[in-house]
C-alpha cells in the first residue's frame, strides 16, 4: 500500500450510515471489482470498485461485503469475504489479506474466506425479503463489459428469484456526495501531489519537448510522492490538439509559440485531484494568448463564488455561459449583433466553449451526483471554464477543485500557480 493507512473508523462509519438507510427487512451485497484482462496472461492494474473501497478499505479482488443490520444472527450483520491465500498465490502474486488484516483494515468483525460465501448468503437470504444490489449508474457511461457486481448480482437473482431486489446506488450516492473530514484530507493530499507535478513541469517545459515527456515528468512526481498514479488519463495537448477535449495521445512535439493545455490529477488512496492549466511552451504568453487566458481566468474567478449551498451545477453552468459569451464578444469571436440574432438552441458561445463548467469529484474524477443536486457543505466540485479556438490553433482551460462550505467556497488549489505572470516567472527560473 502506498498511502498512509486510513483508520477503520472511517469505513465503519460509512457502513453505519449506509445501514441506517436500509429498511428493516433488507440487506445489501457489495462486490469488489474484477481483475480486468489485458492480453496473454496479463491483467490491467487492479483498481478497487469505489463503493467497495468506501465501505471496506479493502484493496483486493474477489472480495464481497454483506450489510444486514437487522439480521437475527448478530454475527452476520456485517460480513466480509476475502480470497483465501495459498502458498502458490503467495509465491506468484504476493501477499493476500489474512483474516486479521482484513478485520484491521475494514473494522468488520466477521471475516470469512470466499469459499464460505454461498452458505452464509443462503442463511442471510432466509431472514430477509429485500436485497439491495449495487451498480455504477453514471448516466453517460456505457461500457460493453459486464462488471463483477452485475454478473454476480444476476447470479444471486437467478438463485433466489422470490426475493425483491433494489438499487443500492441512490443511497450510496447521497452519502458519497458529502465528503467527510477524512475524505477532504485525502483529496487535499492528491491536490498537494498534483501541485508538485505542475511546478515540476513549469521548470521542464520548453520548445522541442514531446508531450509524452511532459507526461513522464508528471507521472514521475506522482509516483515518488505516494500516488498510485493518475486519477484519469492525463491530457497533455499542445497547439491545436488542445481543441480536442479528450485528447490523450500526448505524442506531439511542443512548438515554440504554442500553448500547452494540461489536464491531470494524482490519485492518492483512491481519491483524485482534477487540475487543468495552460502554459506557453516557451515560457512567455503572446499578447493574444494572454488576452485569451485572462478572459478564462476572469470567468473562473467570478464563477468560483457560486460554489455555495443552494446553487446547482446547472446554475453554475448558466452563469458561466453568460460570462463566457461576454468575454467572447470582447475577444472578437463574434459580435453582440450576432448574439441577438443567434439560434437560441445553438448559441454562438458553444462553438468555443462546448463543455460544462463543473462536476462532482472524489473517489472518481467524475464522481457520483447529478447536475440539479443543490450544493451542500462537504461537496467537492471542479470549476473549469475554457475557450477552444481551432482557427487560432489554441485551447485554454483552467480548472481548480472547490470545496463547498457553510460560508465561502474553499479553493483546494488556491496555492497552485495560476496568474499568467506567475507562470511566466516560474518557467523562466
Ligand atoms: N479531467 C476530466 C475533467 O476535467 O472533467
Ligand atoms: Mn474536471
Ligand atoms: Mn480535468
Amino acid at each position: 500500500m502506498r498511502y498512509q493507512p486510513i483508520h477503520n473508523k472511517f469505513f465503519t462509519n460509512n457502513r453505519k450510515k449506509f445501514a441506517s438507510q436500509l429498511p428493516n427487512d433488507a440487506f445489501a451485497v457489495f462486490f469488489s471489482n474484477d481483475q480486468c484482462p489485458r492480453n496473454g496472461d496479463q491483467f490491467h492494474p487492479f483498481r478497487q470498485n469505489s463503493d467497495f473501497f468506501y465501505l471496506t478499505g479493502i484493496e483486493q479482488e474477489k472480495s464481497i461485503l454483506l450489510i444486514a443490520p437487522n439480521c437475527p444472527n448478530p454475527s452476520l450483520q456485517e460480513v466480509l469475504f476475502v480470497l483465501k491465500s495459498s502458498k502458490t498465490l503467495e509465491i506468484w502474486e504476493g501477499h493476500k489479506y489474512t483474516k486479521e488484516e482484513a478485520k484491521e483494515t475494514s473494522g468488520i468483525g466477521s471475516i470469512y474466506w470466499l469459499e464460505d460465501f454461498d452458505a452464509i448468503l443462503k442463511e442471510v437470504m432466509s431472514y430477509h425479503d429485500h436485497v439491495y444490489l449495487n451498480q455504477n449508474e453514471y448516466i453517460k457511461f456505457f461500457p460493453d463489459v459486464e462488471t463483477r457486481e452485475i454478473r454476480l448480482g444476476n447470479e444471486i437473482q437467478k438463485q433466489f428469484p422470490l426475493h425483491q431486489y433494489h438499487r443500492a446506488a441512490p443511497l450510496l450516492t447521497r452519502q458519497r456526495l458529502i465528503k467527510s473530514k477524512e475524505e477532504i484530507e485525502l483529496i487535499q493530499k492528491a491536490c498537494e501531489i498534483t501541485n508538485k507535478a505542475f511546478r515540476r513541469i513549469l521548470q521542464f517545459t520548453k520548445p522541442g519537448v514531446y508531450e509524452y515527456e511532459v507526461e513522464a515528468e508528471i507521472t514521475h512526481e506522482f509516483i515518488r510522492n505516494g500516488a498510485t498514479g493518475h486519477g484519469y488519463a492525463p491530457i497533455v495537448a499542445s497547439g491545436k490538439s488542445a481543441c480536442v477535449l479528450h485528447y490523450t495521445e500526448n505524442d506531439k512535439t511542443c512548438h515554440d509559440g504554442d500553448l500547452l493545455l494540461m489536464d491531470f490529477g494524482a490519485e492518492y488512496a483512491n481519491y483524485t485531484a482534477d487540475l487543468s492549466r495552460t502554459i506557453p511552451v516557451n515560457g512567455k504568453f503572446t499578447p493574444r494568448q494572454k488576452e485569451l487566458y485572462n478572459a478564462v481566468l476572469r470567468v473562473m474567478k467570478e464563477v468560483k463564488k457560486l460554489y455555495v449551498p443552494g446553487n446547482t451545477i446547472n446554475t453554475i453552468n448558466e452563469k458561466t455561459n453568460q460570462l463566457m459569451e461576454k468575454e467572447m464578444i470582447r475577444l472578437g469571436l463574434f459580435t453582440e449583433e450576432e448574439v441577438k440574432n443567434q439560434d437560441d438552441n445553438n448559441p454562438l458561445f458553444k462553438k468555443y466553449f462546448m463543455h460544462g463548467t463543473s462536476h462532482f469529484m472524489g473517489l472518481d474524477v467524475h464522481d457520483v451526483g447529478a447536475k440539479h443536486e443543490p450544493l451542500q457543505p462537504g461537496m467537492v466540485l471542479t470549476c473549469e471554464p475554457g475557450i477552444y479556438i481551432p482557427e487560432e490553433k489554441t485551447g485554454i482551460r483552467i480548472e481548480n477543485d472547490i470545496l463547498v462550505t457553510e460560508k465561502e467556497p474553499v479553493d483546494l488549489m488556491a496555492d497552485f500557480p495560476i496568474e499568467p505572470e506567475e507562470i511566466e516567472k516560474l518557467m523562466q527560473q
